[in-house]
């Protein structure tokens, strides 16, 4: 699907023309891996256009950076600032994804990166569901992949660091391979650690139960979701989840600041619950739109309007 482009990207402190954000084949990022980035979304509210935890995803930005040796040229204010500057000059008249990425520019070759160049960019587009429409009522079909979360001693999970992503990815094209939506992978002692860019919730018995993150990114949006369901009155559990604790759920479901709330109605061909959104899952999803498009007041602080 073509990516539906907008006016202007912000590229090292200037807004360019977006087909002018190039850079050099021999970026260093490009070669060994070691780039951070974001996945923020602003939604189309009432009151314009709004930001979703800006705060929260530059502060994980910054630490991801700083996990990864990677100083970043700009302070958290200006790189905030710096979202809503690209949002105001470009065009939107629907939700939008923002995309800020922050890498290792050209100037250096071989595998130490120290003295390389430090490049900051931020894009947005206007994107909608993650998995479609059709996913957020219907549910998708997950596979638990082969290839398993890197345990803490060879990958740092908890940065949202690019070389994390090609993990992801395999695990992500083996489901498709399999006729599946999307991937859940398993840590190094087998319990459910998150999908390839979600985090994994079950409901049994009435309690929310998500794993804790030893190995999976420390998700903004299970972060809500939590919040928003012990607001409903349900009680949730950090705990490891098995395999087979995840096929007798009754109800499972991603979330993620793109995928937002997707139910799951198949892992490895076992049908979850009914099959279709689950009530639970559904109650959240609803709870979380309210919050994102600012219909709840008392969630309001996460958002930060452009206007
Ligand atoms: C691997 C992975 N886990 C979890 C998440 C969910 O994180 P967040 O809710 O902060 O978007 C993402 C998406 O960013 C991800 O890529």
């Amino acid at each position: 699907m073509a990516l539906p482009e907008a006016e202007h990207i912000w590229y090292d402190g200037k807004l360019v023309k977006w087909h002018e954000a190039t850079t050099h084949v021999l970026t260093h990022s490009l070669h060994y891996g070691n780039a951070v980035f974001e996945g923020v979304r602003a939604y189309m509210t009432p009151k314009g256009l709004a930001i979703l935890c800006l705060e929260a995803h530059t502060k994980r930005l910054f630490e991801s950076a700083k996990a990864c040796g990677i100083k970043i040229p700009f302070t958290a204010e200006q790189i905030n600032q710096a979202h809503i500057d690209l949002l105001k000059s470009n065009t939107y008249t629907d939700n939008v994804y923002i995309r800020p990425l922050v890498f290792l520019g050209y100037g250096k070759m071989g595998v130490s990166h120290i003295g390389c160049p430090v490049n900051v960019a931020i894009a947005a587009w206007q994107w909608g569901a993650y998995m479609g429409e059709e996913a957020l009522q219907n549910g998708i079909k997950v596979k638990i992949a082969s290839w398993m979360k890197p345990a803490p001693f060879s990958m740092m999970s908890k940065a949202k660091a690019s070389a994390n992503y090609f993990n992801s990815q395999m695990a992500n094209f083996e489901a498709h391979e399999a006729g599946c939506d999307e991937a859940l992978l398993l840590d190094p002692q087998g319990f459910i650690a998150e999908g390839s860019g979600e985090c994994f919730f079950i409901v049994k018995d009435g309690v929310i139960i998500t794993p804790p993150n030893d190995t999976s990114l420390e998700s903004i949006t299970q972060k809500n979701v939590i919040q928003i369901a012990k607001d409903l009155g349900y009680t949730v559990l950090r705990q490891r989840i098995t395999r087979d604790e995840a096929y007798n759920a009754d109800e499972a479901f991603f979330t993620g600041t793109a995928a937002e709330v997707t139910p799951i109605s198949s892992i490895d061909s076992r049908v979850i619950g009914s099959g279709k959104r689950g009530s639970v899952s559904h109650e959240l999803q609803g709870a979380y739109f309210d919050i994102v498009m600012g219909k709840n007041p008392k969630y309001e602080h996460l958002l930060t309007y452009i206007n």
